[in-house]
């Protein structure tokens, strides 16, 4: 069938993540990240140290407050001592915490699961032990304890070159050192179905230290084998039966599940994001379902599934993709529970799906589409939280109304209800009713007039301060013509987080106030922009707003996506952001992952003594020759965290970060 890959996509799939929109520049401008990664030298990356000297030559006066580790942010929630940036093969923590290791690629997580061979890896013991690269974190206690447990993540994607040996080849080509993958086996692509999804996994913290329960009777494993129902609004609708479901309601498997969300009656939901990569084949001529793969970058054929599963073939099922791209909603409390996409929230490259109950006791839940360009959306549901009554909010998500987000320069941000019938979206333009509106929300959207945004990732409703964060992580495709208030920069390499304070703070509403809180990147460098306060030092500027989580006290922690030595010149990692009174948009490194991942997480226990935080994708480069001197790979990665032994591949890994001798994270 034909091949949609891009090289990159053999090697690096979060780079699925950068997949042009329909919108995007063709141009090939040199972008500020490149100009910037021009001021990090290799040698300095290499020795392990922040290569913040190389920039000496343009430190503004602005930067040189910025330098002085020593002074502190006057008013600032957070007091603990910052940790320094930097790059090497390890995770670090700020001074007086630890940060322990505690579920791993492979790791066991029922009483009878086969400990990890991973020379021997199979998918029977993949679906039986923790997934691969792990991403949303969430808790959800057991009777109300912060100490005990259920502990839900999302495995959001496969590193085929770090899980399996013996794929990756070094070649000659052009007279250079090349990499190149070989295709996977259908025993390895099973192991990769068994790797993705999700783990539902009881937790108890045990003298200060959190312990897994092996034999939890929650425990499960969601892979894109675990058979889920269509729910909502699309359910049994034409455009989502496919041959082997021609009922359009039973639908297999979920897979790329990133960010997500825990709903306020215990159910964790999973948002299902760059589905593009899964599909390969081609469409039959002229099929009706062309324009809207299209507008998502259907088929990408990243992964190689459709050369043995007839699903992720469009030649074979070409209505699959339409079952795909939605809010996957679990049941926890049942571990034999049908989970459910929930349709009624739209469907398009979902980044999270994090909730806050309004006023009148509807629940809100903010909605990024990852993609250069795209779109902030809301869900409102129809009915009201019932606090008494869990069983009587289990079907919420089926019945709602959802918004797309248009940021004024004047500061108001008008949410706009994408429904059937209303304003553009009726028959003339190619919707039959709410199920086609919501299959291709995106073009629904694009109609409405939605701002195209700088990749909106995590967004996250604050309860104390009454605000929600959206994080958006940069968009090198942005020209000067393209910009506007809520993405000002052209060639957004570093991202932005803008700040939404809704009308009356009543979150269903539709209409709300909004400002830039900040905009990343290094503030020494003038032609950067970034807008961190002056107290902010040099290991506290960041880069590429990913994920975040807000502390029961209502204290902002950013998590990034995308620094490294070609970037910033230091690895990701978790940032304190303070968004009050004086020392409002000041910045702290507290952690910090290891070479080639992302940060991803964070979430803090419901008593904030322990953050958790997800290592993704760790030892990541691929076929990156020019950043790391040489690829890595299985056998030669660039690191063997967590385990650093030489028969041990790098093992994407959870991480519960506490004070030492116990008490708050931040005090
Ligand atoms: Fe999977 Fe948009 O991060
Ligand atoms: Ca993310
Ligand atoms: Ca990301």
């Amino acid at each position: 069938m034909t091949d949609h890959r891009s090289p990159d996509a053999r090697f690096r799939t979060s780079l699925l993540e950068e997949n042009d929109g329909p919108a995007t520049n063709p141009t090939e401008n040199r972008t500020m990240g490149e100009i910037i990664a021009e001021r990090f030298s290799r040698r300095a990356f290499l020795k392990g140290s922040l290569a913040v000297s190389a920039i000496a030559a343009t430190v503004s006066p602005l930067a040189l407050v910025a330098a002085d580790d020593a002074r502190a942010a006057e008013g600032s929630a957070f007091s603990f001592e910052e940790l320094e940036a930097g790059i090497d093969d390890k995770h670090h923590v700020a001074p007086g915490y630890d940060a322990d290791v505690l579920l791993r690629w492979g790791d066991p997580l029922f009483a009878d699961s086969p400990e990890f061979d991973p020379a021997r890896q199979s998918a029977e013991a993949q679906a039986r032990q923790f997934g691969y690269n792990n991403d949303y974190v969430g808790y959800i206690g057991i009777d109300g304890s912060a100490e005990h447990g259920l502990l839900v993540v999302n495995h959001e994607y496969t590193n085929p070159h770090l899980m399996f040996p013996g794929i990756v080849k070094i070649v000659e080509k052009d007279g250079k050192k090349a990499a190149e993958l070989t295709p996977l086996s259908k025993e390895q692509v099973d192991v990769e179905m068994a790797a993705h999804g999700g783990t539902i996994v009881e937790i108890r913290k045990e003298g200060g230290k959190w312990q897994v329960v092996r034999d939890g009777k929650l425990n499960r494993r969601i892979t894109s084998n675990t058979e889920m129902a269509l729910s909502g609004p699309v359910a049994g609708h034409d455009r989502v039966k496919t041959n082997a479901d021609p009922s359009g309601t039973k639908v297999i498997g979920t897979f790329n599940n990133c960010a997500g969300g825990v709903t306020p009656w215990g159910t964790y939901v999973m948002a299902e994001e760059n589905i593009h990569g899964y599909f390969s084949g081609e469409l039959p001529e002229g099929h009706k379902e062309a324009a809207n793969y299209k507008r998502l970058g259907i088929p990408e054929g990243a992964y190689e599934w459709g050369a043995h599963y007839d699903r992720f073939d469009l030649a074979k099922e070409p209505n699959e993709p339409n079952r795909f791209g939605w809010i996957v909603e679990v049941d926890v409390n049942d571990p034999t529970s049908t989970p459910r996409k929930r349709t009624a929230m739209g469907r398009f490259k979902h980044e999270g799906a994090e909730s806050i109950i309004a006023k009148d006791g509807r629940v809100v839940f903010y909605l990024g589409d990852d993609e250069r360009f795209e779109y902030v959306y809301k869900f409102v549901t129809a009915g009201r939280f019932d606090p008494d009554d869990r069983a009587a909010n289990m079907n919420l998500l089926d019945d709602g109304t959802l918004h797309v987000a248009k940021f004024a320069a004047d500061g108001t941000v008008d949410w706009l209800p994408i429904v059937f019938g209303q304003g553009p979206l009726t028959p003339e333009n190619g919707f039959a009713g709410q199920a086609d509106v919501l299959i291709e929300t995106r073009r629904a959207a694009d109609l409405l007039g939605a701002t195209k945004m700088d990749r909106p990732e995590d967004i996250q409703p604050n309860r104390i301060n009454g605000k929600v964060y959206v994080m958006l992580t940069n968009n090198s495709k942005r020209k000067a013509d393209q910009v506007d208030a809520a993405n000002p920069r052209a060639d957004n390499a570093f991202g932005h987080i803008i700040e939404i304070s809704e009308d009356g703070g009543d979150f269903a509403g539709t209409r709300g106030k909004w400002e830039v809180l900040l905009k990343c990147g290094d503030p020494a460098v003038a032609d950067v922009g970034a807008t961190f306060s002056t107290a902010t030092t040099a290991n506290g500027w960041f880069g590429m707003p990913d994920n975040c989580a807000v502390d029961s006290a209502g204290r902002l922690w950013v998590a990034t996506d995308g620094q490294g030595p070609k970037t910033t010149g230091r690895t990701d990692g978790l940032w304190a952001v303070d968004t009050e009174g004086p020392a409002r948009a000041t910045s702290k490194l507290f952690f910090r992952v290891p070479i080639g991942a992302e940060m991803c997480g964070p979430l803090f226990a419901p008593d904030d003594q322990t953050a958790f935080v997800a290592v993704q994708h760790p030892g990541d480069g691929g076929e990156d020759w020019e950043a790391f001197g040489r690829p890595s790979y299985y056998e030669d990665p660039s690191t063997r965290w967590p385990d650093f032994k030489p028969d041990m591949p790098v093992r994407p890994a959870v991480v519960a970060i506490t004070r030492q001798g116990g008490g708050k994270i931040a005090i």
